[in-house]
């Protein structure tokens, strides 16, 4: 499916979920646009969760409405992590040594890509290069660390090495992208140019990182570019605590959390559902 969404110039959604109603939230959205999804669990949404305990959920709702709803292991930062949700039956995993140093990072990811295809040969693993920052939040300065200028970013001869050293399956760049969203005035532009260069040297679909906050127009071009999977996840947190704080306000009475909640995962469902149409060219 990700070839397939790289041959038509199209990117899958990926989309993070540590709730239940945010797994429903995102599988109706992708099902109602009959579009395949990625919902992702980082550490700390997994751990609140339950690792085991999400991916048996996703499989159930997969099974349930028939349809391509995959579970990625987003940002894992140690090999031992991946090697839980490995063994949990996540979909993917990404090892994120961004933060390592460069020859550290291809070590913890080929240890990663070599653990995961012996015990799942169907497993896609993504390596990353380039630190964009840790948090989905709502940002009011580039997190500490982070560099958007073009020169300072990792270049095509990098990324090269790093996929044919690695062997992932997937490759996800620094190109301008940062993880959370300005409060003010939208995300920095991203180095188009930089990701046709990165893709090309790559030779694997590229996966653009911290999609929120950026314009449509960007992220278009980006796709256009060889983006093949596009993460949101700061746009749908603000759009579930917006709505949860009105629903709260509103029915200052209701105490049911299935009530209090459904305006809540409704507001991430429409945002899933405007970010696939943007993906996919609609
Ligand atoms: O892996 C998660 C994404 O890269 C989310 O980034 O919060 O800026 O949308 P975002
Ligand atoms: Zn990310």
């Amino acid at each position: 499916m990700i070839g397939k969404a790289a041959d038509n110039h199209v990117a899958i959604g990926h989309f993070n979920a540590s709730t239940v109603d945010g797994v429903w939230a995102i599988a109706r959205a992708a099902q109602s646009l009959n579009l395949p999804v990625i919902i992702g669990a980082s550490e700390g949404e997994r751990d609140f969760f339950g690792v085991r305990q999400i991916a048996a959920v996703v499989k159930s709702v997969r099974e349930e409405l028939n349809h391509p709803i995959f579970l990625n292991a987003d940002h894992t930062y140690s090999f031992d992590r991946v090697k839980e949700a490995v063994d949990a039956g996540f979909d993917a995993v990404i090892l994120d040594g961004s933060k390592l140093p460069f020859e550290e990072n291809i070590e913890e990811t080929k240890k990663s890509v070599q653990y995961a295809r012996q015990v799942n040969p169907e497993i896609i693993v993504e390596g990353e290069l380039g630190y964009i920052g840790t948090s989905s939040k709502v940002l009011d300065s580039l997190p500490e660390g982070v560099t958007l200028e073009e020169k300072d970013l990792p270049g095509p001869e990098d990324a090269a090495r790093f996929v044919s050293e690695t062997g992932v399956d997937l490759f996800a760049p620094a190109v301008g992208n940062v993880h959370g969203m300005f409060r003010v005035g939208g995300d920095p532009a991203l180095h188009i140019d930089l990701v046709k260069r990165v893709r090309e040297a790559a030779k694997v679909p590229l996966v653009l990182h911290g999609a929120s906050g950026n314009s449509d127009d960007d992220v278009r071009r980006a796709i256009a570019a060889g983006v093949a999977i596009v993460h949101v996840n700061t746009e749908l947190r603000v759009a579930y605590r917006d709505a949860l704080k009105l629903s709260l306000q509103d029915n200052p009475d209701e105490v049911a959390p299935y009530k209090v909640l459904k305006l809540a995962m409704f507001a991430m469902e429409k945002v899933v559902e405007k970010k696939l149409e943007l993906f996919n060219g609609q």
